[in-house]
């Protein structure tokens, strides 16, 4: 190998330092890996590429000791590693940072860093806050150890997690799609950081996600995952989006995006805001006015914490109102709560996947979760009817799942899938739909986003809040660009272009 490519210091010409062999696992019916082998290199990003459900989080979670694969072996420097457990992992110097954080939420980072790194009964948090400002420093991930976990954004509690590893001494660092979670800005300094534990620390990274652009950027490598095979490993320098697309895909078709025609009759308002003032301690809505038609699509720009996520839990019932109301079909709510909001007919699909949805519960239940009463008599469940609901929702909406799986189980794309069913399956008169496609490979988020124009077309009003400006792009009949807590311009979405909206973004009025 030439010692110029990649742009890491890879120890160039040494053994490549970790080796998965030949692993397999299966759940019950499930291949979820079949005979897979793949080495990571310390001083590397490696990139880990491939559809929702082809086996990813699988093969890491065997890495780090959190699944045992039915065969295979994990090896480093032609000695075998037995990996049972996280602990095991972190001895062998593997870390990893799941896409479900692990962190205790009430307690501060230092106790959780401490936590971690316990050995002993006697934590010396004193040592610990120390250690952890030198690691900060060293790796270029500030944070204030004495804050609760809770009250920081998820960035920051990325930022921990990521902390928490390097503090374990691991070598290697793996990230489960890391940047499903974050805003364009955050994901700017996080792969900064990512480079930056490369080329300084010559740590070999792992790296997650169905964002080509950002493998382009900052992988040295890239395997292709496709139904539990290795079906590519090659070196990312000269290859473009669509190859690395094309690589994942195989001989599967991908349609290329297109904007629905905007429609010319949209139907009355169902949903307005008039005048909608909050002020939380992370942000606030000032005056905030615009309504949405029937069979129209809103789509909310802004540069994130512009009052996006305020908008948001106003909608969902959880932010009281300062001033201002909400209307539904010419009905003022006044302050909403999320039962006067079901019942006016306004559905949600939440930022956080994870947050709306119960992992220990079926399929099933989860269908049914928001319209229990619709499935119950007065003294129990009527399980046939749910699972028939389910089943032909597993149909309609292309599921891969069974009506039993607990959800915890499915892979992200299918998880939105079914949360999607969930909303649509009860036609409400309103959606507001946040960060639809974020962790979502590129054929799901192409169905979901159909999924999104069938559910206008057909008459919902949807509000669709995203900082994915090409979403936003493709998807909204008019954008609603948002800026320190105001609307600072609605455009049309046929016309508008990124430039025209990043201006608006940064507070230039046209
Ligand atoms: N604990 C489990 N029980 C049953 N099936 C599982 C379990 N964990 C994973 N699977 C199945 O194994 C397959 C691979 O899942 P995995 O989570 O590894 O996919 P992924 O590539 O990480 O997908 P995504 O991009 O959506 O995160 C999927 O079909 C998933 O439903
Ligand atoms: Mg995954």
């Amino acid at each position: 190998m030439n010692s110029q490519e990649g742009a890491g210091v890879v120890i160039h010409g040494t053994a490549p330092s970790i080796f998965l062999r030949n692993i397999s696992k299966a759940f019950g019916e499930t291949i979820a890996l079949s005979d897979v082998s793949l080495d990571l290199r310390v001083g590397e990003v490696h990139a880990l590429l491939g559809e929702n459900g082809a086996g990813k989080t699988t093969l890491m979670k065997i890495l780090y000791g959190l699944t045992q694969p039915d065969t295979g072996l994990i090896e480093a420097g032609g000695v075998a590693l037995t990996i049972n457990s996280p602990r095991d992992a972190r001895a062998a110097g593997i870390g990893m940072v799941t896409q479900h954080f692990s962190l205790v939420k009430n307690m501060t980072v230092v106790e959780n860093i401490a936590l971690a790194s316990a050995n002993t009964f006697s934590l010396d948090l004193a040592s610990v806050r120390k250690e952890i400002n030198a690691a900060s420093a060293k790796f270029g991930l500030e944070v204030s150890p004495d804050a609760v976990i809770s009250s920081l954004p998820v960035a920051l509690q990325q930022r921990v997690e990521i902390l928490k590893a390097l503090m374990s001494g691991c070598r290697y660092l793996i990230l489960d799609e890391p940047t499903a979670v974050l805003g364009p800005q955050d994901i700017d300094s996080l792969l900064e950081v990512i480079k930056k534990l490369r080329s300084e620390s010559g740590i070999g990274i792992v790296l997650i996600s169905h964002k080509m652009a950002e493998i382009e950027q900052v992988a040295d490598r890239v395997s292709v995952l496709r139904r539990g095979k290795v079906v590519s490993n090659s070196k990312v320098s000269g290859m473009s989006s669509q190859e690395l697309i094309g690589l994942m895909m195989g001989n599967d078709e991908v349609a290329v995006a297109q904007r629905r025609p905007t429609q010319q009759l949209f139907g009355d308002p169902i949903l307005a805001l008039k005048g909608i003032s909050v002020t939380t301690e992370s942000g606030e809505l000032n005056e905030v006015s615009f309504d949405v038609r029937s069979g129209e699509i809103v789509g909310v720009a802004g540069v994130s914490g512009n009052g996006q996520a305020e908008l948001v839990r106003v909608l969902s019932g959880t932010l009281a109102l300062d001033k201002g109301s909400v209307v539904i079909e010419g009905n003022t709510l006044g302050q909403t709560t999320p039962q006067s909001l079901m019942r006016a007919g306004v559905g949600m699909l939440g930022e956080d996947r994870h947050a709306s949805a119960v992992h220990a519960l079926q399929v099933m239940e989860n269908l049914v979760l928001d319209c229990i009463d619709n499935f119950a008599t007065k003294f129990q469940l009527k399980q046939k009817e749910i699972l028939e609901h389910c089943e032909s929702a597993i149909t309609q909406f292309e599921i891969k799942t069974t009506p039993k799986q607990p959800l915890g189980t499915l892979s992200g794309g299918n998880m939105q899938k079914v949360l999607l069913a969930r909303l649509f399956s009860r036609k409400p008169k309103v959606a507001i739909i946040s960060q639809p496609t974020r962790g979502l490979d590129v054929m799901a988020t192409r169905y979901v986003r159909s999924l999104i124009m069938q559910a206008s077309t057909e008459g919902t009003a949807v509000l669709l809040v995203s900082e994915d400006l090409d979403e936003v792009l493709e998807l909204a009949d008019r954008v609603a660009v948002m800026y320190r807590g105001a609307i600072i311009g609605i455009v049309d979405g046929s016309t508008a272009t990124r430039e025209t909206l990043g201006q608006l973004m940064a507070g230039i009025k046209q």
